[in-house]
């Protein structure tokens, strides 16, 4: 038997998981697959990361990373909040403009285009520059165009250690951090263009020693600066806080010992084809390395911005939260999985139940996170009464006629071998899982999405594109 991942469940979601005609009905009436979002939740994340800047007393924004997911709803809720939006292309910023978040609470990140330059500046938006050539790129459009002084920030990448050495990675992104002087130079060139807030990093890992590195190297670089004569009072750290995405970390360590085994031929197989994630058999001894998102995290999402901030610095012997409240320097960040933490789920119908091969009407782009990570067990819900049957351990095939097509390589657990009709529920997916990487392939529908709210002990549902945060017409009305 397959052994259990089974996703950690909260709030709403669990409320929603119990409202099985609800999603039998959402379902029929919109088809397989259908995101559901949840914006209320995301109110209540924004709050979570509030909380810890509260307890240390730090200012700052916490800008929301769009790219994580395309929902309207999820946007139109955020614009309803404190927070702000890190937005990566032209679209999400005309999305972010549309949503109704004043110009202070939208930062454009990322490589960017000529036209995501253009309506960044005319617009006012903070800009958060990638490169000294994209500084000047910048620069040139406003003098152009005789726009306004455009707020800027500026990332920066490869910090080295000071302290301990820790492995930092190198990144296609931002200036060097050992190359500050010609960024300073670019700065001072153009300062009646530019407005300079601060520097910023964004790094693709959960290490926490490497992200403090990271933040130490940018005070040192805002001390830089401050003896430049520039004026910076902001840094931000980026995302990447990440997720615990399943219930009990015993279960992570048991299937990983378990996958182990099965590399090594000591058990059964438990992934598609022998699948190893990274793992491999060399005459019966296991190598390579694990390479999935850690399904168990026991510190995440503003836990691990606290635990960051409580870091000590190797150079100074004071946490970092302290530094930078010392400094009275604002504190952005840029989480997009975590502040989507319990956000939604993705909903598909059993197609068709063959031996252990269950066929869903959905494919892998629409639950997309196996190049990063093992999927959670999704969550059945039987049409009518459950089947009563054993447990059962079973493979997910997708609708796309590919060999390749399989919502995870792993072996998932079910309570009961499900029946065509029967949904399957991949709960809290709403980060990046749900449609960054959806497509039409093959002409398959891509799914709908709904945005759902608790309301009165049931559900009220409306198409994404409907909901909007102003209620009241029932009352007023
Ligand atoms: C610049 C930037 N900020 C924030 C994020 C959000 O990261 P996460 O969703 O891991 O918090 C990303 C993700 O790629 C990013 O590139």
């Amino acid at each position: 038997m397959a052994p259990k991942l089974q996703p950690r469940v909260d709030g709403d979601l669990g409320s929603l998981l119990d409202s099985a005609a609800f999603l039998h009905q959402i379902v029929d009436a919109l088809g397989s697959p259908l995101n559901v979002v949840l914006p209320d939740q995301l109110a209540r994340n924004v709050q979570g990361f509030r909380d810890v800047y509260q307890a240390r007393h730090l200012g700052g924004g916490i800008f929301f990373a769009h790219k994580a997911n395309r929902s309207r709803a999820l946007i139109r809720a955020l614009a309803a909040t404190e927070a702000g939006i890190d937005v990566a292309s032209l679209a999400e910023l005309q999305h972010a403009l549309g949503a109704g978040f004043g110009l202070d609470r939208i930062m454009a990140t990322g490589p960017k285009s000529r036209e995501f330059l253009w309506l960044a500046a005319r617009a006012g938006v903070i800009v958060n520059a990638d490169s000294t050539t994209e500084l000047t790129e910048l620069a040139g459009i406003v003098a152009a165009y005789r726009l306004p002084r455009v707020r800027l920030m500026a990332r920066l990448s490869g910090f080295a250690s000071t302290g301990t050495n820790v492995m930092t990675r190198a990144s296609r992104f931002g200036v060097p951090a050992a190359r500050l002087a010609t960024l300073w130079e670019t700065l001072e060139k153009h300062q009646d263009q530019v407005e300079f807030l601060g520097v910023a990093y964004h790094l693709d890992t959960v290490g926490l020693p490497e992200k403090a590195v990271a933040l130490e190297g940018c005070l040192h670089a805002m001390d830089e600066a401050q003896q430049r004569g520039l004026r910076p009072r902001a840094i931000d750290i980026g995302g990447g806080f990440g997720v615990s995405y399943l219930d009990d970390g015993r279960q992570w360590e048991a299937w990983t010992s378990e996958l182990t085994g099965a590399v090594l031929g000591k058990r059964p197989p438990i992934t598609w084809n022998g699948h190893g994630y990274g793992l491999r058999n060399e005459g019966g001894t296991v190598r390579g390395t694990l390479s999935v998102y850690p399904a168990h995290r026991t510190t995440s999402g503003p836990a691990y911005l606290d635990r960051l901030l409580g870091t000590e610095s190797a150079a100074q012997r004071r946490a970092l939260g302290t530094l930078l409240l010392d400094s009275l320097y604002d504190l952005h960040v840029e989480p997009g999985r975590a502040l989507l933490d319990q956000c939604g789920a993705v909903l598909m119908r059993v197609e068709d139940v063959r031996d252990d091969l269950v066929r869903v009407a959905g494919n892998s782009a629409d639950v997309a996170l196996e190049q990063h990570g093992v999927l959670m067990d999704p969550v059945l819900v039987p049409r009518g009464a459950p089947a009563g049957s054993e447990p059962a351990g079973v493979y997910l095939a997708g609708n796309l006629c590919l060999e390749a097509d399989l919502l995870t390589r792993r072996q998932v657990y079910l309570p009961a071998r499900p029946r065509p009709g029967d949904l399957l529920v991949f709960v809290n997916t709403a980060g990046y899982l749900m449609d960054f990487s959806a497509g039409n392939a093959l002409m398959q529908p891509t799914a709908r999405t709904v945005a759902a709210r608790r309301d009165r002990g049931g559900w009220r549902w409306c198409l994404d594109d409907q909901y909007w945060p102003v209620t009241g017409r029932e009352e007023t009305g």
